[in-house]
């Protein structure tokens, strides 16, 4: 039996400023399990931030309540909460060394004898042997590492991380959103996890919350979200889609008939209701599209452009009105097509899928 860590129960925060009323989050409903990492992925704005405060208790809902392991936490305060908290600036103490950076907590709430706590957690973080060095002495990895092995050391029955990798270069936050998952799962500690980075969500989570202005729009584990958005705005954006407009001629069970901007015919999957003559959206992941030379009878595009980035070619490519892409897997004997020319569409049916919005 799977045992509920964490739930949110139509949570609302609305925010008032000079007259007007803003909802941040808009009646969210989730539930967390113990262990799993979940990941609120959206644009900036969208109530990410706003929504793991609620759950820490520096705000508190404006309806909705908010359980931890089926005891109502709506109104605890922070310091009852049992809540571990990473922030984007991750600022340790400059002064003091890393040893009292990450002793600091304990000390605050009391506990004697915890070096054997402190060292572990460092062990952990793969930072053994830095205790006598200060913040300034390590890099902003490192840095990054000891403030997740501050939190840690606490033991909290939950952990929420906001964008805790944002304020390191490209390489790191990929090696880091790595390191940070597997220590996750190592302490099968309960994550909840921000991010604006979709590949990072992707990598990290159990499942994904896909949130735009204050609602979630899907929920789901990173490939269902990826294999089966539920919305344009979702396949858009997880990874690459090709939004296509398209014309519902027939209708079948679990599959769909359409006509595509060039007039040909497309039957594909979708899990949404339509009507005859109801405007489709075919999603088509670049991935999913190759190209070939032209055939009578076949799907008609121009290549506006390609571009050869080693693994793939990436082409950009006109369909009617529709400018779509495709990034076809590169082999070193393969045509590469040039701008102007007309070719052949070859899309993947079974990757294919048509949405209602
Ligand atoms: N204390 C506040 N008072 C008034 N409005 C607020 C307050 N905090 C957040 N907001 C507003 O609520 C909305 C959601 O903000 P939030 O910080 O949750 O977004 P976010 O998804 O974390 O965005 P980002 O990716 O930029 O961090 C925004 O429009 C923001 O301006
Ligand atoms: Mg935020």
């Amino acid at each position: 039996m799977s045992e509920i860590a964490l739930s949110l129960k139509n949570v609302t925060k609305v925010f008032v400023k000079d007259n007007m009323q803003l909802k941040a989050v808009d009646n969210t409903n989730l539930e967390v399990e113990k262990g799993e990492l979940v990941t609120f992925l959206g644009p900036s704005g969208c109530g990410k931030t706003t929504t793991l405060r609620m759950v820490a208790g520096f705000e508190i809902p404006s309806e909705g309540t908010i359980t931890f392991a089926g005891k109502d936490m709506t109104n605890v305060p922070v310091n009852q909460r049992g809540i571990g908290f990473v922030f984007q600036n991750y600022a340790l103490f400059p002064h003091m060394t890393i040893y009292n950076n990450v002793a600091y907590g304990l000390k605050a709430r009391g506990e004697k004898n915890f070096t054997e706590k402190v060292k572990n957690a460092l062990a952990l973080v793969g930072l053994a042997g830095t205790e006598d060095k200060y913040p300034n002495e390590l890099s902003g990895g490192e840095q990054q590492r000891v403030a997740l092995a501050r939190v840690i050391v606490m033991d909290p029955a939950l952990l929420l991380m906001d964008e805790p990798l944002s304020n390191l270069d490209a390489k790191l936050r990929i090696h880091m959103r790595t390191e940070i998952r597997k220590l996750q799962k190592k302490l099968g500690i309960t994550c909840l996890y921000v991010t604006h980075d979709q590949a990072e969500a992707l990598t990290v989570s159990d499942r994904i919350v896909v949130m735009s202005r204050g609602k979630v729009e899907q929920v789901g584990s990173p490939r269902e979200v990826y294999n089966n958005p539920n919305s344009a705005f979702v396949a858009d954006f997880i990874g690459q889609a090709n939004i296509i407009k398209c014309k519902v001629i027939e209708l079948k069970e679990g599959r769909i008939t359409a006509t595509l901007p060039t007039g040909n015919e497309i039957t594909a999957r979708t899990e949404q209701e339509f009507k005859v003559g109801d405007e489709a959206i075919l999603v088509a992941r670049p991935e999913n599209i190759i190209i070939e030379d032209f055939k009578e009878g076949d799907i008609p595009a121009q290549v506006i452009n390609s571009l050869f980035v080693g693994n793939h070619v990436e082409y950009e490519l006109q369909l009617g009105d529709t400018v779509i892409n495709a990034n076809v897997p590169h082999k070193p004997d393969m045509k590469i097509f040039t701008d102007g020319e007309k070719v052949s569409l070859v899309m993947d049916k079974k990757t294919l899928l048509y949405l209602n919005h």
